[in-house]
């Protein structure tokens, strides 16, 4: 068995694949990627998790936290770019490892890719449900507690959860549920439907920018980086890498672009551009976002589930604002949850292609053309965990399965220039020691970031997945029953 933990899928035969079996509409072009990348990065990040990691881990150096967080993606964002041109089929990173790290270390990626789109797209309709049920309020009705919060949460010991009293978080479950039917229905809807909203979030992130910035009082930035309290992970540096690794949850769905490379047009040129371009303006909002929020308000009153809008409201001359801001609030969380769960039925199906998971997973609707099955199952799964966890538990867990994967990515394209130095790569990173060392140190250092018990429960997942690779991924390998 060892050995054949590391058999690599042929890179002609995920070609071959792709020219002649790509039963998915290639409707997509760099702007359409782009637009999808800004869909699914702009969200829960800024708009909810930029309060809590400044009120409790970095004040006003939120900005290097963001700083740190957007180079470690800058650098794992050009090794997806090398890959997704090279290698321009559906499955994202799990795709890469399977062609370069073996198929463990693919079946691993592929497994800890579900925390990041399933979880991510939960986590999200949890802080949707947030912002909906204070616009709700602001409006002047209010939603009973016991339909709009999570019954379970973190308990004071790791690893314990506890009852909230509180029944289900039905708006979270509610979304999903319309999403779900959304990706059910198409690709080229959605992106259609991706574009409109993320125009909607865009403004209202610039405004919060264009308005917020003549309030700032510069006296909210000292001390910049506030003295650490004694203990690790509360402010000082310490603080500052801690709140990186919260934070980078705020730049996950750039990698999306990727999975869905088997619907691009063009995705040798297109999908680098897409990644890095989305990348780039989101880092650029995100740090003047984190720079207008600590002027506008000291960093200790931050600690709310809408910072942004609080920010506002503590200036009276702008509250109007914080009405529309929880509007793009609510739409960009929207295009969020759209891209993931775009993509998480994409990755199943390329893994039951593979034969690691079951032949539902790759069915492909008749008229629609989607994995509808595998969107149906996501979209179940996603309504179950939104409706039933915090934000809190999701978010961490979310980020340190994704910083796995993005570690993964940056050593698989290091691997693959001395492996398979005659691939055709219509993009290449530059200085590839500097950009896939760099980009797996910084990504790594951010998981050690991250609390024990979110490293517990990432154990826990990879058991389980384990199992399963055990029992029916590796029986059912296509691989292993072609004879590679
Ligand atoms: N980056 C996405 C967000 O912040 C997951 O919501």
């Amino acid at each position: 068995m060892p050995h054949r933990l590391f058999s690599t899928k042929p890179i002609g035969e995920l070609h071959e694949a792709d020219e002649s079996g790509n039963e998915l509409n290639r409707t997509l072009d760099a702007r359409a990627l782009v637009l999808l990348g800004i869909g699914a990065i702009i969200g829960t990040g800024i708009f909810v998790l930029t309060g809590t990691a400044a009120a409790n881990h970095a004040g006003p150096a939120l900005i290097i936290s963001f700083l740190i967080a957007g180079l470690g993606c800058a650098l794992a964002g050009l090794c997806y770019a090398e890959f997704s041109a090279m290698i321009p089929v559906s499955g994202s990173a799990y795709s890469y490892s399977y062609a370069t790290l073996g198929e463990g270390v693919a079946w691993f990626i592929g497994w800890n890719l579900i925390l990041e789109y399933l979880f991510a797209a939960a986590t999200v309709a949890v802080g949707w449900s947030g912002y909906v049920v204070s616009l709700v309020e602001q409006l002047g009705f209010h939603l009973p507690d016991a339909i709009t919060n999570a019954p379970f949460t973190k308990g004071a010991g790791h690893f314990e959860i506890v009852r909230t009293g509180a029944i289900i978080n039905l708006p979270a479950v509610l979304v999903i549920a319309a999403i779900t039917c959304l990706c059910y229905v198409g690709i080229h809807q959605s992106a259609r439907f991706n574009a409109v909203v993320v125009a909607i979030k865009v403004a209202v992130i610039i405004l919060f920018i264009g308005f917020g910035m003549w309030v700032i009082d510069g006296a909210n930035w000292h001390p910049f980086i506030p003295p650490n309290t004694g203990e690790f992970g509360k402010f000082g540096w310490s603080g500052v890498f801690q709140a990186a690794g919260i934070i980078f949850f705020a730049y996950i769905g750039f990698d999306a672009v990727s999975t869905a490379a088997q619907e691009a047009k063009n995705p040798q040129r297109d999908m680098p551009m897409g990644i890095m371009g989305s990348l780039v303006v989101c880092t650029i909002l995100y740090v003047m976002v984190s720079a207008v929020l600590t002027g506008m308000v000291h960093y200790s009153e931050l600690n709310t589930a809408a910072p942004v809008a609080l920010a506002l409201d503590r200036h009276p001359e702008l509250s109007w604002l914080s009405g529309w801001i929880k509007l793009g609030a609510i739409a960009g969380m929207t295009s969020v949850m759209l891209v993931m769960m775009l993509g998480q039925p994409r990755i199943f199906y390329a893994m039951s292609h593979d034969g690691l998971l079951p032949k539902f997973f790759r069915k492909v609707h008749p008229t629609h053309k989607t994995p509808y099955i595998g969107t149906l199952i996501t979209g179940t799964l996603a309504a179950l965990i939104g409706g039933l966890f915090p934000v809190t538990i999701l978010g961490e867990l979310v980020s340190i399965g994704t910083l796995l994967a993005f570690t993964t990515v940056c050593i698989g394209v290091l691997v693959l220039r001395y492996t398979r130095p005659d691939l055709k790569r219509p993009f290449r990173v530059r200085a590839p020691w500097l950009v896939c060392i760099g980009g797996a140190l910084i990504c790594s250092a951010m998981m050690v970031s991250l609390p024990q018990d979110t490293w517990l429960r990432l154990g826990v997942w990879t058991a389980i997945g384990f199992l399963i690779y055990v029992f029916y991924g590796f029986r059912n390998s296509a691989l292993r029953r072609s004879g590679h």
